[in-house]
């Protein structure tokens, strides 16, 4: 397979490389189908982060019962004190960008000298977030370079420039938590493969915790959570003709103890038939038939450790919270002997 990585200029010192535009709608939509057909119904959750997905999912991490995206952002504050020096001359790879503001934390604690010398790679899947991002980022900080990678983890990994530059990569947010925990340990040790000695890695992950906390989290009393899950079906509609109605599923989300992780399903409400022009056969969906949306692990000490060591990082830091909700790690690459 050959993909056009033919980068566009936006802006001065805006670059965005573009990997998904560039991939047949048919094959995209082909891969979103897939999960439908069967029993066990599922759509990946990479589906949900559409221009309208990203913005619904912003507005989630401003939800008061969403303590995720605030605990963080508090921890990037403390570790950004010690850790914003080392941004100089760095090229900032960020993993699942979305707004970029988390990465403006940092940036805001590093000195314009710093800035000026370091490059930001964000990595997302949704090619309009990370052009807004870059427009914030440009009004903050002009002496920045950006270079963005329209892609998902994989292809962003596959796109990065030549480690001519220190790097740190940053994966905050929990995301990591979307992989099932195989598929997560061997991303974190490519990551780690594509760091040289003394390369860093901010990590944030979502810690092990009362369930009534979790679950309310992905159920929130504003309904933002079932507008995002439900939204999954509007991207699979644009990308495959399907005339799926939203409305006739119920959004639910609950606590997996055994496999520490909320699970997401769009569930629906009567039985339905949806056509598109890509199938021969119709998707026949029943009543109370669950659409698997989204798992979103958690972690603890254990799984921490298990990933550290498994990537061969070490553990540089833990920053968490004072009721140990969530973790920043702050990983290293360890020299080779
Ligand atoms: C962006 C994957 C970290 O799992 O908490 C938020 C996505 N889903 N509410 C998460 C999400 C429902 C979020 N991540």
């Amino acid at each position: 397979m050959t993909v056009q990585t033919a980068g566009r200029r936006m802006r001065r010192g805006v670059e965005i490389q573009d990997r998904i535009g560039s991939s047949r709608k048919e094959d995209t939509a082909a891969r979103a189908l897939e999960g439908l057909l069967g029993s066990d119904k599922h759509i990946s959750s990479e589906f949900f982060y559409d221009r309208h997905g990203s913005r619904i999912f912003e507005e989630i991490t401003r939800l008061p019962e969403y303590y995720l995206n605030r605990t963080e952002k508090e921890l990037i504050a403390e570790a950004g004190i010690r850790f914003a020096d080392g941004l100089c001359g760095a090229d900032i790879v960020e993993l699942g960008s979305g707004d970029s503001s988390k990465i403006s934390i940092f940036l805001g604690r590093a000195s314009r000298g710093a800035r000026a010398s370091a490059r930001y790679l964000p990595v997302d899947i949704d090619r309009s977030a990370i052009e807004r991002s870059a427009r914030d980022l440009k009004q903050n900080y002009p002496e920045l370079r950006i270079y963005g990678i329209a892609a998902d983890f994989s292809g962003g990994l596959e796109a990065l420039p030549p480690p001519e530059r220190r790097r740190v990569f940053c994966f905050f947010g929990s995301t990591l938590g979307n992989l099932l925990r195989p598929a997560a340990l061997e991303l974190v040790r490519r990551i780690a493969g594509s760091m040289r000695e003394g390369d860093e890695f901010l990590l944030g992950l979502d810690m092990v915790k009362e369930k009534s906390i979790l679950e309310r989290a992905y159920n929130d009393g504003a309904g933002v959570t079932r507008r995002f899950n439900r939204n999954i079906l509007k991207v699979v509609n644009a990308l495959a003709g399907t005339g799926f109605d939203p409305a006739k599923f119920r959004h639910l989300a609950f606590y997996n103890k055994r496999e520490a992780r909320i699970e997401m399903y769009l569930e629906a409400r009567e039985q339905m038939t949806v056509s598109t022009p890509l199938l021969k056969d119709d998707i026949i969906i029943r009543e109370e038939e669950r659409i698997h949306t989204e798992n979103s692990h958690k972690f603890t000490k254990r799984h921490i450790e298990e990933i550290s060591s498994y990537a061969g990082l070490d553990i540089a830091g833990i920053f968490t919270d004072k009721r140990k909700w969530f973790s920043l790690l702050w990983l290293k690459k360890k020299a080779l002997k």
